[in-house]
């Protein structure tokens, strides 16, 4: 953690530009992309922060492509993710959560691809606990005049030029890299400004705390069983048992896992065989993030950057934290599979 109590403020844009600065032959596209993500990550705190008083909370009343009832909150912040993509001419394309499909966006010319978890942990919304917003940006394969391509949209999560998160918790923060590290900023409302708090956080090699939804525990497979139990074992030679933390919003228990170690895991399950998260905009990006931090990502056994996808809300089952505690999760996997 760096300790920048003694050092200059660095903003976002700052921050942006200095990055952008060590490649001369930057075009400033990525940059600006960032910035626009930055900007609606502004714009949807002030609605979660306000969220209760003004008519912000509840259902939308439809349901999207899971068959998930949507939240005000989860339209709102797809619609801000997409204007503030749509304005500068960088963005052809955004698959979001909420979107059935591909959304084209009025530049075809762009040349990045963004997908979005426009509002994470939605259950979460009404209850007033923490959620995020998940994106994720690739550059289009295809050249402009051939106009964009299924392959466009399904690249595997390794070509992704960068990704990240924005939290709405105790603070709002922004968490993002571009395969150089992870850098974390915090939003000081004061100035409404993301404020440099952390410019490589590295996640703990190892952790004592184990995310899961117990609740889905008898239709685990017997590795996964296996490895809870193991968890929960008293032995203080290697600090068990472990502490169980799960919140159900993705991006704050994979935060937490980041700043104490441990692991997140949503497996397949009787109710989600192929796993409930979205590998696009909500495995894809945190995996990127995570083994940037120096952590690590499968689906159970591969790497989740390696999947190839064939549809664009496709789901898998996720290992995602510190690497011990992954390699741990994948050893009873292999033993009891
Ligand atoms: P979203 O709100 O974007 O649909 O995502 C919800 C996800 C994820 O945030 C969280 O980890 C998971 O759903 C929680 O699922 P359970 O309620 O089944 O535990
Ligand atoms: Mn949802
Ligand atoms: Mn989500
Ligand atoms: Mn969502």
């Amino acid at each position: 953690m760096v300790d920048r109590r003694n050092k200059r403020v660095i903003t976002l844009e700052e921050y942006i530009i200095q990055a952008q600065n060590k490649f001369p032959g930057a075009t400033g596209e990525l940059s600006q992309l960032l910035r626009d993500i930055g900007l609606a990550a502004k714009i949807i705190s002030r609605e979660v922060n306000k969220a209760g008083i003004t008519n912000i909370l509840g259902e939308d009343g439809s349901t999207n492509v899971h068959g998930e009832t949507v939240k005000k909150l989860d339209l709102f912040a797809d619609k801000q993710l997409i204007s503030s993509l749509n304005r500068s001419n960088i963005t052809c394309m955004v698959i979001s959560e909420e979107n059935d499909g591909i959304v084209e966006l009025d530049n075809e010319g762009g040349k990045y691809i963004v997908y979005l978890d426009p509002l994470d942990g939605s259950s979460n919304i009404d209850v007033n606990v923490s959620i995020g917003s998940i994106f994720s940006i690739y550059m289009r394969q295809s050249d402009i005049d051939e106009g964009l391509s299924k392959a466009d949209a399904l690249q595997p999560g390794l070509k992704q030029v960068a990704a990240g998160y924005v939290l709405y918790g105790s603070s709002t923060l922004m968490a993002y890299t571009t395969g150089l590290g992870v850098s974390v900023f915090t939003l000081d409302p004061s100035i409404g400004e993301f404020i440099l708090s952390d410019d490589d956080i590295k996640i703990p090699e190892t952790g004592t705390i184990y995310s899961v939804n117990e609740g889905s525990y008898n239709s685990w497979d017997l590795g996964l069983k296996k490895y809870i139990k193991y968890c929960q074992v008293e032995d203080p030679q290697t600090n068990r048992p472990y502490k169980a933390r799960y919140i159900g919003s993705m991006v704050a228990d994979v935060h937490r896992t980041l700043i104490t170690g441990g692991i997140f895991i949503y497996p397949h399950s009787s109710q989600y065989p192929s796993g409930k998260l979205r590998l696009m905009y909500e495995c894809n990006p945190l995996s990127f993030l995570i083994e940037q931090a120096g952590g690590m990502a499968i689906d159970g056994e591969g790497r989740i950057l390696e999947i190839k996808p064939n549809a664009i809300h496709q789901r898998t089952p996720i290992y995602i934290g510190s690497r011990q505690n992954v390699l741990k999760v994948r050893e009873f996997i292999r033993e009891y599979s």
